[in-house]
């Protein structure tokens, strides 16, 4: 897979990108990064991206020449490429929205900055990605939320590091707890049940502790899980305290 980043600050993204696993995803060939920067997409002599709003207002807008002008060039190299914009007007990025991104072989993530970019930007991407609601200062954060979150899926870089499968929103849950040694630390014990050394046991606890964590934190998302039978009657029956502590 290619991703490109188009950026006012290429060098925001040394040091994420060559540091563990977005390293060895390269150094695998699992995925390859380049990052433009805006002010090489620019005629003028002073390399200007930035202009006042029109109608007024504070803040400085992105320019949407050099803009285009980038995306034109990496859409000539590849038609195929998916243009995302990071704002944080656009659609929620989630793991759903993660592991389609997953599926492509070309993505180029468009890092706004200032107030943000000229609207008729829209008329030549194909999604516009938030990655929450808060306001950040560029998109170069935001990109590499989703540069992380894409790359990790793809086949072979976790290896057997990290088991995709079983992670948070995966399963439409929240994961369950982890717990390594030492067993007791200053007297808060890891449950005993992880153990015991019986599998069935520690993989039915898990799940109710997944259940437990979604219906304490993220009720939201129990609607959209699929639930067998066991888990409903799990959480019908585990009380509001123990969803709560
Ligand atoms: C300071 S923000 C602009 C915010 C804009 N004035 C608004 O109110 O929607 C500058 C840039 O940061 C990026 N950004 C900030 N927050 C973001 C978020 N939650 N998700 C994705 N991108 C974000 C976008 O690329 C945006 O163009």
């Amino acid at each position: 897979m290619l991703i490109e980043l188009l950026t006012l600050f290429p060098e925001f993204f040394n040091s994420p990108l060559s540091q563990s696993m977005l390293q060895r995803a390269q150094s695998q060939g699992a995925v390859e990064f380049r990052v433009l920067n805006l002010r090489d997409f620019t005629f003028d002599r002073h390399r200007v991206v930035d202009d006042r709003p029109f109608g007024g207002g504070p803040g400085m807008v992105l320019k949407i020449e050099p803009l285009v002008q980038a995306i034109r060039a990496v859409r000539e190299q590849d038609p195929e490429v998916r243009v995302i914009l990071l704002s944080p007007q656009g659609f929620l990025f989630s793991q759903d929205k993660a592991r389609e991104l997953a599926g492509q072989k070309h993505l180029l993530l468009i890092c706004g900055h200032y107030e943000g970019v000229d609207e008729r930007i829209h008329f030549y991407i194909d999604e516009e990605l938030s990655i929450g609601d808060y306001i950040l200062t560029g998109g170069e954060i935001p990109a590499l939320v989703v540069v992380d979150a894409v790359t990790r899926l793809l086949p072979g870089v976790l290896g057997g590091e990290g088991a995709v499968e079983e992670e948070s929103f995966q399963t439409g849950l929240l994961e369950y707890p982890h717990y390594t040694r030492p067993r007791d630390f200053e007297g808060h014990e890891a449950p005993e049940i992880l153990l015991s050394g019986d599998h069935q046991r520690v993989a039915r606890w898990r799940r109710q502790e997944a259940l437990r964590r979604t219906a304490k934190a993220r009720p939201d998302l129990l609607e959209k899980a699929v639930l067998e039978d066991a888990d409903r009657e799990f959480l019908a029956t585990s009380t509001d305290s123990d969803k709560k502590d």
